[in-house]
């Protein structure tokens, strides 16, 4: 069955089973990266991306369901090359550790940032509530959503680490 779909800005054209889970379609199809395969089941948040602008687990959708849809995901945060000043407060922070959650943390917290989110720690713990992650222990993450709410600045060439530590996670 063919559709279409627009994934940062692009309209793509898939040939897939009306069923396949969009997080399948992105990465086996589009070698769209950033949302990962964790549980497959709900349960995790990583392979959260925003379907028109709402933050949706890519696992549960099926392609069929997303069709006409606006599909956005780390890749389309910014232009290539540049990082959305949340990605700049996720490295400040050192709030990527493997990586493998950061993609979905990312889109939902964008979500919440372009909903006009708070830099409350509890606003924010509520909005990436169900996401999991086995590195940080949470607090790097919402420090980092708290600086992108607050227009926080930054000189990264002091987290060079982190940088790559996040783009390894993002790309695999
Ligand atoms: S992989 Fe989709 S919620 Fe875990
Ligand atoms: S699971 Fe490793 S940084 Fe979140």
């Amino acid at each position: 069955m063919s559709l279409n779909i627009t994934v940062n800005g692009a309209s793509r054209t898939v040939n897939a089973e009306p069923l396949t889970p969009l997080l399948h379609v992105l990465r086996e199809e589009l070698d769209v990266l950033s949302p990962k395969a964790g549980c497959q089941n709900g349960g995790c948040g990583t392979c959260t991306v925003l379907v028109d602008g709402e933050p949706r687990r890519s696992c549960l959708l099926p392609i069929a369901a997303v069709e006409g849809a606006e599909i956005r995901t780390v890749e389309g945060l910014a232009p290539p090359g540049q990082l959305s000043p949340l990605q700049e407060a996720w490295i400040h922070h050192y709030a990527a550790q493997c990586g493998f959650c950061t993609g979905g943390f990312l889109m939902a917290a964008t979500a919440y940032l372009e909903n006009g989110g708070s830099d409350d720690h509890t606003e924010i713990a509520k909005a990436l509530g169900g996401h999991v992650c086995r590195c940080t222990g949470y607090v790097k993450i919402l420090d980092a959503v708290s600086a992108a709410a607050r227009g926080d600045s930054f000189d990264l060439t002091t987290t060079a680490a982190g940088l790559h530590t996040t783009l390894k996670g993002v790309d695999q």
